[in-house]
Order: structure tokens, then C-alpha cells, then sequence
């Protein structure tokens, strides 16, 4: 649908006390992604030119929208928060189109669908007010504006103000209006401060058209599409609905979970048909999960692409990170800091790949630390191997090249090489270059002292019984049982 002569203003200079965090909770996440993007986003994808009133916090906010949508959105201030109807007057001199379509910043989970029923009903009907409301009885829902209606007249009367029984008018206001431009012009001015909060209200432009005999129209949705954010409360519950279309989305792609209601995806987070999604798994930020991948219970997988046939096994953190196809990571593995494991690698339990390459076919299987290494294609990591990549100032480089092998136990003090097909003896500190083909063995030679073993025996049996004649003296003090003391 084609939305001609319209313009958008998003209301996003609210101070967001209700939240309690000092903080604008128009860039709290959902899902991933800032609540002020999800508006912001669809406007700007159905093509209708869009302003956003913003004040508190407004260099947070420009930032956030800033670095999704560079250039189309427009911004004015409202330098004193003195209600949604005076943050609307604030956008006055930037009104061209002939219709005005006014959000609320912190509704997210509005479709396009919503906004096409709105407008088709603002046109179909010539109205001079159109918005949109939902129907929700529950004691949740007070602090929304209701809409009350009678034979002749329509208006909505705030949370604050109202005394009416909830149940019995249980249509709310959603915080989206379709507006003549004409009549804002006119009637935007006559707007009156609440005697109870000092504000202008928006939603008493409903009552002045009514009083006016002019055409207010309302289209009814689902309220879950359209629940507002002003607690950690609300925030939650639009996470949740968020959270299981995202799910539903990616079942009706293929992809299968075990137990989806404890998954979180991000928004952003793409997966390919064929893989199996664990309990308790999360997926964020820009992650992408390949064809036929196993990701396991607990995993955290955040800004990663993975390709297909890999597995991530249980408890297992993958950031920042690139992984090819086929590849093994975990249980109790953490991969980070653009570290990049190419196809068939393997990354055992506990561990830790960090700023690392991994070549094709190597791996790492058990209790190792790899930080700042570039390891080549078909490399063997011993249990225990570690890389010690810092000397309290800088950080320096291991490379471990094709097909070497390193012992378990291993300490690799870089900057240091180990060049192809060479061998690490178990245990060894390597602080030198390994050549190609060399076997390097850096530690103590074994010495077996024939008999001594006896001998130690012995000796510790002394020093056991001369222990054992203490303990029962001072046992015997402590129960004044001097007959027990031997
Ligand atoms: C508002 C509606 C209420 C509706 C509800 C739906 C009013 C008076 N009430 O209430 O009828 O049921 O939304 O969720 O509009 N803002 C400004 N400047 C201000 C005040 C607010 O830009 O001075 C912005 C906020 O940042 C927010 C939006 O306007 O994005 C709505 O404000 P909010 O305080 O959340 O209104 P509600 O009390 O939820
Ligand atoms: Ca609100």
C-alpha cells in the first residue's frame, strides 16, 4: 500500500520516570534492538517521511536511530516535557503532508498491518481524527487512556482521570492517530492543560472534533500488538510476545527446538533450515546460524557466524567470531574476540580461543588457552596447552603452522613459532622457534632413583605415628579422659 500525503511524528521526548532508571527507556533493547527502532524502522521501510519529537536524553536517542537509519529521519526538540499534546505542537513548523500519522515512541510491537488498516479506514471514511484501540479488561491495563463513547459524543479520558468502572469501558487508546492537518492547525492551539498533571494531552483532540461534530473515526487491534512500555513490567511482557513471533518465525523456516520457551533470539539473528536449537540457548546481536547446526543447552552465540553441519555443544560462549562449516565447539568452550575457526576444526571442553585462528581440521580438544595464535590447517593441541601471550605490557604472537603436533601440558611463551610437521614433547615450556620437522622437548630429564620409594614409605610411617600419639593425647585433654591417653 502506498501511503500518499502522509508524514509520521514519533512522540520519543518522554522522560521514562516510570522505569526508574534515570535512563530513556526508548533505548532499552527488545529482543536485541532499541525499543525507539522498532517504530522508527517500519516508517522508514513503508517509505512515510519521518520526524521524531525527542528531548530527554535527545543525543542518545539520535545516536541510536542514527546508526541503524543514517540518513531520512528528521528531529526537533521539545525542550520541557509538557505532554504528548505539547511534544506534537514542538513538530508544527516541520508539518507539509495533509496528514499527520502521531506514534507514541515506546509501542514496538506495531505492524504494518496496523498502520494500513488506519489509513484505509482515515481515507475510506474522510475522518479529520482516526486512532487506533484495543480492548483489554484486566487491571494491567489502567494506566492506559480510555476511550469512552456515547450516542453522540467520543473522547478519551487519561488513567489519571479516570473514575469509571474498568471493566465496564474497556476500550483503550493505543497511542497512534491518523490527523487532518488542517484541523491540528486549527485546533491543536485550543488544547487545554490537565488540572490534574499540568500536561497537554494529545488524546484531548478526540473531544474537540467530537464537540465539533467533525469525524472521528477508531480501528480496533489486537492488544497485544499494541501494548505500550513505561515499566520493567510492561517491557517483559512485549519481550515475551516479541520473542515467540521471532521463535514461530524461524519454526516455519525449519528450524527445530527442543524447548522453545526458555530460547532467547535477537531480532537481527538469522538461522537456516535443518538446525536444532537447545534449551536455554541465546542467539544475539548480528548472529547467523548456518544449515543443519546443532547449537546446545545453555550456549550463548552472540555476533558469530557459524556455517553449516556445526556443532556447539552445552554451556559453550561464541563472540565476535566467525566459524566454517562443520566445525566442533564445547561443552564448557569460549570462543571470542574475532577468533576464526575454519572448517572441521574442533574446540574441546574447557577451552578458551581468544583473538585466534584455527585452521581446517585442527584441533584443541581439552583445557587449553589460546590467545593471540594463528594455527594452521590439521594442528594437534595437547590437553593443558597454553599459549602465553601477555607479559604484563604487551601482547605477542604464537603461530603454530600446518600439521604440527603439540604434547600435552604444553606452555608456548610467545612471541614464539613452531613451523610445520614439527612435534612439542609432552610438558614442555617452548621459548624458542621449532623448525620445520624438529621435535622440541623443553623440560627436565627423568631421573628414577631404584628403591627409593621404600624408603620414603617408611619415613612417612614414622612421621604418621609420632601424629597419630598427638592427636589422642590432645583428644583425651579435651574430654579430661586421661585413661584413653596412651
Ligand atoms: C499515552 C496516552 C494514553 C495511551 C497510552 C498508550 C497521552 C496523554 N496518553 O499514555 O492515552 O493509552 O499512551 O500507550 O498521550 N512524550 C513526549 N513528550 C512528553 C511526554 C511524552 O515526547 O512531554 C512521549 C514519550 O516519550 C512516549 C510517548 O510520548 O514515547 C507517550 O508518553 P507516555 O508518557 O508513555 O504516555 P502514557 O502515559 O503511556
Ligand atoms: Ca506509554
Amino acid at each position: 500500500m502506498a501511503f500518499s500525503n502522509v508524514q509520521a511524528i514519533i512522540l520519543a521526548a518522554g522522560k521514562s520516570s516510570r522505569l526508574k532508571t534515570g535512563k530513556t527507556k526508548l533505548v532499552e533493547k527488545i529482543c536485541g534492538r532499541e525499543m525507539i527502532l522498532y517504530p522508527t524502522k517500519l516508517l522508514h521501510s513503508l517509505n512515510i517521511p519521518t520526524t521524531l519529537v525527542v528531548g530527554f536524553q535527545k543525543e542518545l536517542i539520535e545516536e541510536t536511530i542514527k546508526k541503524q537509519i543514517p540518513s531520512g529521519i528528521t528531529f526537533v526538540e521539545q525542550k520541557e516535557q509538557l505532554g504528548t499534546g505539547h511534544a506534537l505542537a514542538c513538530s508544527q513548523s516541520l508539518w507539509n503532508a495533509q496528514h499527520i500519522l502521531v506514534m507514541n515512541g515506546d509501542m514496538p510491537l506495531v505492524t504494518q498491518n496496523i498502520i494500513e488498516q488506519l489509513y484505509a479506514e482515515h481515507m475510506a471514511k474522510d475522518a479529520v481524527f482516526s486512532f487506533v484501540t484495543a480492548h483489554n479488561c484486566e487491571p494491567t491495563s489502567a494506566g492506559y487512556g480510555r476511550v469512552v463513547e456515547t450516542d453522540t459524543s467520543i473522547s478519551i479520558i487519561e488513567a489519571k482521570e479516570f473514575n469509571g468502572d474498568l471493566a465496564e469501558n474497556c476500550c483503550i487508546n493505543a497511542g497512534m492517530y491518523l490527523i487532518k492537518r488542517s484541523f491540528l492547525e486549527e485546533h491543536l492551539e485550543k488544547l487545554e492543560k490537565s488540572s490534574v498533571t499540568g500536561e497537554w494531552y494529545i488524546t484531548d483532540l478526540v473531544k474537540l472534533a467530537s464537540d465539533n461534530k467533525l469525524h472521528v473515526e477508531t480501528v480496533s487491534v489486537s492488544f497485544d500488538r499494541i501494548r505500550g512500555v513505561n515499566t520493567f513490567k510492561e517491557l517483559w511482557a512485549v519481550e515475551q510476545v516479541q520473542k515467540a513471533e521471532i521463535i514461530k518465525f524461524w519454526m516455519d523456516q525449519g528450524v527445530r527446538f527442543t524447548i522453545a520457551q526458555n530460547v532467547h533470539i535477537d531480532q537481527d539473528v538469522t538461522i537456516e533450515a535443518g538446525s536444532y536449537i537447545d534449551s536455554g540457548v541465546q542467539l544475539l546481536g548480528a548472529t547467523k546460524i548456518g544449515k543443519n547446526c546443532n547449537v546446545g543447552p545453555f550456549s550463548l552465540i552472540s555476533d558469530t557466524t557459524i556455517g553449516d553441519e556445526s556443532v556447539i555443544f552445552s554451556h559453550t560462549i561464541v563472540k565476535d567470531s566467525i566459524l566454517g562449516t562443520s566445525v566442533t565447539v564445547g561443552p564448557f568452550a569460549h570462543v571470542h574476540e574475532k577468533s576464526r575457526l575454519e572448517d572441521h576444526a574442533v574446540i574441546g571442553n574447557f577451552v578458551e580461543v581468544k583473538r585466534t585462528t584455527i585452521g581446517a581440521n585442527s584441533k584443541a580438544k581439552h583445557l587449553s588457552y589460546l590467545g593471540d595464535t594463528h594455527i594452521g590447517n590439521k594442528v594437534n593441541i595437547g590437553a593443558g596447552t597454553i599459549t602465553c601471550n601477555y607479559n604484563g605490557t604487551t601482547k605477542h604472537t604464537t603461530t603454530i603452522e600446518d600439521n604440527a603436533f603439540i604434547g600435552s601440558n604444553n606452555t608456548l611463551v610467545a612471541p614464539v613459532t613452531i613451523k610445520k610437521n614439527a612435534y612439542t614433547a609432552a610438558g614442555s615450556t617452548i621459548t624458542q622457534d621449532v623448525p620445520e620437522d624438529a621435535l622440541a622437548i623443553a623440560r627436565e630429564r627423568q631421573v628414577n632413583k631404584l628403591g627409593y620409594a621404600k624408603n620414603l614409605k617408611q619415613r612417612d610411617e614414622k612421621v604418621s605415628s609420632k601424629e597419630d600419639d598427638k592427636s589422642s593425647f590432645i583428644a583425651a585433654v579435651k574430654s579430661n579422659n586421661f585413661e584413653n591417653a596412651s
